[in-house]
């Protein structure tokens, strides 16, 4: 196991390039399955995350190539030959559960783990379920797994998801579009993520209207075709280092090869704490201020801030000088990261689900752990502000969705050593 060593205290200056994004690359990956010829996705990011799935759709037979020089996958799904997705790694990433939607859309079965729970609290899967049977299709739980049974076409139907929902949204696009005369997904999940996984799919020759909205109609066709794209980019990367660039004064980061229109309310938020951010075309510069404004923030669906930057914002906000409130209303239980914060010297209190800040406190170097992806980078955050040495221990949740973190913040100055864990 890992471990960073960081040592806190200097501005950050420079470039760095925001790899693919990694929610938007599992959607797209799972449905080149739903095709009659291979696809190939661009700009894929290294990560552990695209490493298990590969291996999820290596287990049912389809050829997968990801050639890493050029972070460039090329999967076959022609050769499919088992309708199972295991727990051994389902578990492993939950995003493992898209094979259920890709494997009962295109082969009429699927068999595949239910996945276990969250580092932050249960999230449960009951919408992909319902969703399906909506649909027509069969569902049944067995030992812990689901099957799905489908058989050659489904009637459809309608089906509201309460509340709206990225993974169920994705898992009833990838079964219905081969599979259902008529769906309507209606409350869809209008990410980023979602609108790149039905664009990929009308290319390879779907039937989906309403993209973009929250009204999804799909109408299924006979077959898809593999066809060849670039993944976007890492909103959620491009987030946390604008954040980054945001948190000390002097920083001052252009982040390139960004979209900035996937950040909803974002940039305007991180505007107000005096922060000077200046989008021009795919180039975003973050300068930060002498004296960060506290600024509250709310968690909401797209285009509403993030669940995935709060805990990066509410680092942030311990260096604002006075007091403000992140709340999240998508996981009412994601604050895993405060206790670890406080350790380090911030004055945070959570009550149901808002953590109250207290700014400005001076941060010192401790030994801090992380416990998932998010809350990771977020101590991170806070050790590259702090005075004296950090460690942040366990660190393969950061592998998970950061390509290459201490390359490229080494790279705008900080102080920042992997070694591994004793
Ligand atoms: C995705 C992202 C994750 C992000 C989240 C919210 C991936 C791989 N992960 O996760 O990084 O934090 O969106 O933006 O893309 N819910 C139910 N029943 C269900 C499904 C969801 O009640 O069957 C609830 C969840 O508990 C949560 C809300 O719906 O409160 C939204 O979750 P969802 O959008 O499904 O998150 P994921 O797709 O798992």
């Amino acid at each position: 196991m890992d471990k960073f060593i960081i040592k806190g205290g200097t501005p950050l200056k420079g470039t760095i390039p925001i790899s693919g994004s990694k929610n938007a690359a599992l959607p797209l990956m799972a449905a080149s399955l739903l095709g009659n010829s291979p696809s190939v996705i661009q700009n894929i990011p290294k990560l552990k995350d695209i490493y298990t799935f590969n291996n999820v759709i290596r287990v049912v037979g389809a050829h997968v190539d990801f050639k890493e020089d050029e972070n460039t996958l090329v999967i076959d799904p022609t050769h499919i030959n088992h309708l199972e997705a295991p727990y051994d790694l389902v578990r492993k990433m939950r995003a493992s559960f898209y094979m259920l939607g890709a494997l009962v859309g295109k082969h009429g079965f699927a068999k595949v783990s239910l996945p276990g729970g969250c580092a932050w609290g249960p999230r449960p899967v009951d919408l992909h379920l319902k969703g399906m049977e909506a649909m027509g299709i069969d569902i049944s739980l067995e030992k812990g797994y689901v099957i799905a049974k489908a058989g050659d076409k489904v009637e459809g139907g309608s089906f509201k998801l309460e509340p709206s929902s990225v993974g169920a949204t994705v898992n009833l696009v990838l079964a219905s579009v081969l599979k259902a005369e008529k769906f309507t997904i209606k409350n869809a999940a209008k990410e980023p993520d979602v609108v790149q996984l039905c664009n990929f799919l009308v290319e390879m020759g779907a039937n989906i209207q309403g993209i973009g909205t929250d009204t999804l109609t799909i109408k299924a066709v006979d077959e898809l075709q593999g066809i060849k794209v670039s993944n976007d980019p890492d909103r959620i990367e491009l987030g946390t280092f604008m954040i980054a660039g945001a948190m000390f004064p002097g920083s001052d980061l252009t982040l390139n090869g960004c979209n900035p229109d996937h950040l909803g309310s974002f940039p305007d938020k991180l505007r107000k704490t005096g922060t000077s951010v200046d989008i021009n075309g795919t180039t975003i510069r973050v300068k930060a201020s002498d004296k960060l404004k506290p600024v509250s923030i709310k968690t909401e669906i797209y285009p509403g801030f993030p669940t995935d930057l709060q805990a990066q914002w509410a680092t942030m906000m311990t260096q604002a000088d006075g007091n403000s409130k992140v709340t999240d209303t998508v996981y009412f239980d994601r604050f895993s990261y405060v206790p670890e914060l406080v350790r380090l010297g911030a004055d945070m209190e959570v009550e149901k689900n808002t953590v109250k800040i207290s700014g400005k406190t001076p941060l010192t170097g401790a030994s801090v752990m992380s416990t998932d992806l998010r809350a990771s980078v977020s101590l991170v955050l806070a050790a590259l502000v702090a005075e004296n040495t950090s460690e942040v221990l366990r660190i393969y949740h950061l592998d998970r969705g950061y390509e290459s973190l201490e390359d490229k913040l080494t790279a705008v100055g900080a102080n920042i050593k992997r070694v591994e864990e004793t």
